[in-house]
């Protein structure tokens, strides 16, 4: 029996355990909704890639969510969004509709500034890319400013899954001190391990600061895609949630479970083309 395309998953895929923030959203706002999530946990970290790597990654991961069925493809990575988000739906238009996290977080940044002044905390592959200047710009008819900050070690960091620490502590005082130096009032968190360590994010910046994170953003952005392309999944059905990582499934899922907060039942193990060593992919900061 085929299933309706509607009743296929969204597929969703991270370089590791942040875009598990992502996927939290949007189990909780689309409860109907089926996911299946790809963690390249054995190539992170991806935010000091190259831009033509970062996208020969995003088209691997996509056939491989899509052999596997899928109706639309989520990249739960800013640094994947960052650098590769317009060749991916290009190379994908008429197989799937892709959806990337760094519009839908720049319109809500350009939505929540009060003094036009928009921080971005984000990957040194993010940050190089330019990706943010150009939606914020447009998000916000070129009315608000952008502040990067590139943190090349908070990611690997929560990666790791250890202890906040004072290197934790340490690393996210140098990403937010040109922040408050520059007066910023909203600041997009362009990393999907960040919110991760939002409570220290949120008191280091100050109460005040409006934090925006991927999650957020894109949960209404997979509702809307779905309905306008008539893909929605009937409201009265439980949707279910599985997993796939390109490393050791069993670290994915005890480390999962913390991003997620949710229960990880089973984790799947899928082969990737061999990790290539990690480039610089643009200044660190962080
Ligand atoms: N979660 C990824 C991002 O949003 C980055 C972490 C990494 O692989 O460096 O940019």
């Amino acid at each position: 029996m085929t299933i309706p395309e509607s009743e296929l998953p969204v597929a969703v895929f991270d370089s590791g355990v942040g875009g598990l923030t992502v996927l939290h959203e949007c189990l909780v706002s689309l409860p109907h909704e089926d996911f299946l999530y790809l963690g390249d946990t054995a190539r992170f970290p991806y935010g000091v890639r190259p831009a033509d790597q970062l996208l020969s990654f995003a088209l691997e991961l996509s056939d491989i969510l899509l052999e596997r069925g899928a109706k639309l493809v989520v990249v739960a990575c800013n640094s994947a969004t960052a650098a590769a988000l317009p060749a991916l739906r290009e190379r994908l238009a008429g197989r799937v509709a892709v959806v990337g996290v760094v519009a839908p977080e720049s319109r809500l940044a350009a939505a929540a500034t009060r003094n036009g002044r928009v921080g971005l905390i984000a990957t040194p592959a993010t940050v190089a890319s330019g990706a943010y200047d150009r939606a914020l710009a447009q998000a916000s008819a070129g009315r608000a400013e952008l502040h990067a900050v590139a943190a090349a070690e908070l990611a690997p960091l929560i990666q790791a899954g250890g202890e906040v620490d004072e290197r934790t502590v340490a690393c996210v005082e140098r990403a937010c001190g040109p922040l408050r130096d520059a007066d910023v009032d909203t600041v997009i968190l362009g990393c999907t391990h960040y919110p991760l360590v939002r409570p220290l994010l949120q008191r280091t910046l100050g109460r005040g600061v409006k934090i925006v994170t991927s999650g957020e953003a894109i949960a209404a952005e997979v509702e809307r895609e779905l309905a306008g392309r008539g893909l929605a999944a009937p409201a009265d059905r439980r949707g279910r949630y599985g997993f796939l990582a390109s490393g050791d499934p069993e670290e994915f899922r005890r480390l999962g479970i913390r991003f997620l907060q949710l229960p990880i039942a089973r984790v799947g193990h899928v082969q990737v083309a061999r990790p290539a060593p990690s480039e610089p992919a643009g200044a660190e900061a962080a």
